[in-house]
């Protein structure tokens, strides 16, 4: 008999990679993932099954499912803001064409399984769009349902899939014979810009920060891509991954709506640069605002309302500014570097 599993797309992403590790350790889920290239060596014990593959090969999403009973999806698989602009049909392809192919396949399960699966959703922070920098600095927490005026297209997917997700959730075929079957149920964060003292990520736009201290830590020179001011709210990886096992596990009873904003804390480039310099003394950082990247920056809001999340399924992260640099980035890079691991 078939055993129900938890499907990773982008599974050797930076948050499929920490999300595995942690599915792992808890040791109550069975692992498949897919992912274009190849999972690390010492990530692949830790899953069911592996499958290198492209989440727009519906052959291959389609042997995946005829395989396994999946009862959970956690959609990883993205292109990010910054490498979208530089391929905008490409982005839209992979992250609005690709999230279809996995919501139907996601939907079918539920049909077959006769129950609801779980679809996680990470959205972003860049579906917002602020219109000026000077309101951006007024706005303060911005709720869900405010400044939804995205100016790239990975905000621009990530704001439709969304929706998206919400549809079918509830109103799937609505006029079809299948109106009253199993629909899915889909759970979207949108999450800040992430910080891992285990990966490094490509194609972003929040990059700027854990590029820096990831730089200091190996001792080479950063030049950052945005300007001092550029501020925006930021996250631990631990806390994204906690977050995303929190709103799984949610019941469903709670849930008031289909997307959650969750807040961390929020730093400027500046105070970023200032707390690496305080632990890694003689970090060179110099800054050479990149103006397309410094404005989409700009476009997303300093901080978010995560009232929503925290009174509907207790989101509270465990790492502020402080919590975040003394006892997880700081010690975590130092070991990494020194135990000078390449994946
Ligand atoms: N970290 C993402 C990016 O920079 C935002 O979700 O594109």
């Amino acid at each position: 008999m078939q055993q129900p599993v938890v499907l990773v797309t982008g599974a050797n992403g930076e948050i499929g990679r920490a999300l595995l590790e942690r599915l792992h350790r808890e040791g109550k889920y069975r692992v498949v993932t897919v992912d274009l290239t190849p999972l690390p060596e010492r990530l692949r014990p830790m899953c069911l099954e592996t499958y290198a593959g492209n989440i727009m090969d519906r052959y291959l999403l389609d042997q995946i499912a005829a395989h396994h009973e999946i009862e959970v999806v956690f959609h990883l698989a993205a292109l990010l803001s910054t490498r979208g602009e530089r391929d905008p049909e490409l982005a839209h392809q992979v992250n609005v064409e690709g999230t279809l192919h996995l919501m139907r396949v996601a939907q079918n399960q539920s049909g077959r399984l006769g129950r609801a699966v779980r679809f996680i959703f990470p959205s972003s922070i860049a579906v917002y769009g602020m219109p000026s920098v000077a309101e951006k600095a007024t706005a303060g927490r911005v709720r869900e349902d405010l400044y939804n005026l995205p100016i790239t297209m990975y905000g621009c997917n990530k704001l439709y899939c969304e929706q998206l997700g919400r549809y079918f959730a509830h109103h799937y075929r609505q006029l079809g014979a299948l109106a009253g079957a199993a629909r899915l149920d889909f759970r979207s964060i949108r999450f800040p810009g992430l910080i891992s003292a285990e990966t490094v990520p490509t194609g972003g736009t929040s990059d700027f920060g854990p590029e820096m201290l990831h730089a200091a830590a190996q001792k080479h020179p950063y030049t950052c891509f945005v300007g001092p001011d550029a501020k925006i709210p930021f996250m631990t990886m631990p806390d994204a991954v906690r977050a995303l096992l929190m709103l799984l596990e949610a019941d469903p009873k709670k849930l008031t709506t289909t997307i959650y904003n969750i807040g961390a804390f929020s730093a400027s480039a500046r105070e970023i640069a200032d707390r690496v310099k305080a632990a890694f003394p003689g970090a060179q950082i110099d800054y050479q605002p990149d103006p397309v990247r410094a404005k989409i920056v700009d476009s997303w809001p300093e901080d978010v309302d995560d009232t929503r999340a925290r009174d509907d399924w207790g989101w509270k992260p465990s790492y502020d500014f402080a919590r975040a640099f003394d006892e997880y980035l700081v010690p975590g890079i130092a070991n990494r570097y020194r135990a000078g691991r390449t994946s």
